[in-house]
């Protein structure tokens, strides 16, 4: 059940809900909701602010049941810790508690008063596009492979209304838009590796296509690549059973002779390492190696669903890394799509090697007016940054400017790594134009270098979620990101 999201001009104390959802801060301070809740229900926050029981400590819930002169059967009193250090990012997260606490009560519906709370230099839809963005992340529930539960009699949540001001409906408009491609994006990264292989996600993507006008969609299997010289991703592809795809989506949403801008996926269905095999254990964790490819898709979904009036292609290699008697192996020397040869260090730097011929192909294809690419594609990158960035690598100030700047606005932020010359070297063959792994130092740049290779010319940008696309540990989710990044990038172009 996806959540349904509606903007309406209520009042706390007279919405007809089974829920209410206002804020308090810390130190006993009502937002201007919880004041009028407060005043129509006799005192009833103040109360229990003063007795302790609600702290106002930022995330933290208080149901009231049944509270006197309130229309609404409850209200949940969510706490935004300290007002002079109130911020986006605390916004957000106490959107999407607020929303677990709601999820966990007996209702379908709610009316949340949050999208009403001041952020600073954030605007009301701004406000209402994060509520809704972070309530639907936080509703999210992977069902697809576990046996179907037996229906509970217990109403489920099905929708919340904002109460906030009409100016603020392209927030929503837009909230409800990226919250499907977000969706789609963490459905498909969750799958196991034996549903979601090469040819299913060319399928999803070839249903999207016919549900949609302004859509097409082309499958290359592996036979027409190796007709066009796809020779570094079919090598990725040639230990196993599952034949790699390449997919490419395509939406006018502009003038028919508009160049697009691109965005390009690293579809790594599942990544054992190949031939230069990785360790047994968090190897399951590669089946999100296709993180990349989902982010791409669902932006492009997000912006096909806000109607952008750009024109945009979506291209994703769908490839299995397995090893087998007919893998490719280190050192093997490998004639790309572009004519530059490389040297295989190492099967396990499969990424770049999908990658390089899908970029080459979408400018040669496309001519695209600037070309993403979105990749789970260095451990490296983790090493460096976390879990809360993504790394970014371009060699347009301009065009990093503009990503880096979307992130800040969805707080699906990145950071720029440098993509200087002096990287490049490490990547030096003896038997080849380019080796495909640059050593020990630097390991998501070099990555980047090597993509930088095969996009001369071009206005490119590399984004490496390794870090980013999914939750750690043993009930780890895929995030969805980087999609509302890309879709807010998007949206910046589309004006
Ligand atoms: N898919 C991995 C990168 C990765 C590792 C993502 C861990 C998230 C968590 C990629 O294909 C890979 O194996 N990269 C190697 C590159 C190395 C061989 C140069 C890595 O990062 O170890
Ligand atoms: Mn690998
Ligand atoms: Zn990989």
């Amino acid at each position: 059940m996806t959540l349904q999201f509606s903007l309406a001009s209520a009042a706390p104390e007279t919405a007809e809900t089974p829920c209410v959802v206002v804020g308090v801060y810390e130190n006993g301070l009502l937002t201007s909701a919880a004041a009028r809740v407060d005043s129509a229900a006799g005192g009833a926050i103040k109360r229990q602010v003063e007795s302790g029981d609600i702290s106002g400590k930022a995330g933290s819930t208080t149901v009231l049941f049944a509270p006197e002169g309130m229309h609404a059967k409850r209200v949940l009193v969510v706490g935004l810790g300290s007002q002079k250090s109130f911020d986006a990012a605390r916004f957000q997260k106490v959107c999407m508690e607020a929303t677990r606490a709601l999820t966990r009560l007996p209702i379908d519906s709610a009316v949340s008063f949050l999208a009403d709370v001041e952020v600073p230099g954030r605007d009301s839809a701004w406000r209402l596009r994060t509520a809704a963005l972070a309530a639907d992340h936080a509703a999210y529930r992977y069902t697809a492979t576990f046996k179907p539960r037996e229906k509970s009699s217990q109403p489920e949540l099905t929708s919340i209304t904002f109460a906030s001001d009409e100016q603020a409906r392209t927030g929503l408009d837009q909230a409800i838009a990226i919250a499907e491609g977000v969706r789609f994006a963490r459905e498909l990264a969750n799958l196991p590796p034996n549903i979601c292989n090469p040819a299913y996600i060319a399928d999803q993507a070839v249903q999207f296509a016919e549900s949609n006008e302004k859509v097409s969609c082309t499958v290359l299997d592996h036979e027409e690549m190796d007709q066009l010289g796809f020779g570094s991703l079919l090598a990725v592809g040639r230990g196993s059973a599952n034949h790699p795809k390449l997919i490419a989506l395509e939406y006018i949403g502009g003038a028919s002779d508009e160049k697009p801008y691109a965005l390009v996926g690293k579809g790594i269905t599942f990544d054992t390492g190949g031939i230069s095999l990785k360790p047994g254990p968090g190897m399951e964790e590669m089946k999100f190696d296709m993180g990349g490819a989902a982010g791409v898709l669902g932006a492009f979904i997000a912006a096909v669903k806000m109607g952008l009036k750009i024109n945009l292609v979506c291209v994703v290699p769908a490839v299995e890394n397995m090893p087998d008697g007919n893998s490719y192996r280190p050192s093997d020397v490998l004639t790309s799509l572009s004519g530059i040869t490389i040297e295989v260090l190492n099967t396990d730097a499969e990424g770049r090697l999908i990658l390089c011929d899908a970029l080459t192909y979408t400018a040669q294809t496309f001519q695209p007016k600037a070309m993403i690419d979105a990749a789970t594609l260095t451990g490296a990158c983790v090493i460096a940054l976390g879990k809360h960035a993504s790394g970014l690598m371009s060699k347009h100030d301009d065009l990093a400017a503009e990503l880096l700047s979307a992130g800040e606005t969805t707080l699906d932020r990145a950071w720029r790594l440098p993509l200087w010359d002096d990287y490049q070297t490490q990547l030096d063959s003896g038997f080849a134009d380019i080796a495909n792994i640059g050593g020990k130092n630097a390991g998501a740049i070099t990555a980047g270098c090597f993509l930088s290779r095969f996009t001369e010319g071009q206005r490119w940008a590399h984004l490496d979620i390794a870090g980013t696309a999914w939750d750690e540990g043993r009930k780890g989710l895929a995030t969805g990101r980087p999609v509302p990044l890309l879709a807010q990038w998007l949206i910046d172009r589309a004006g």
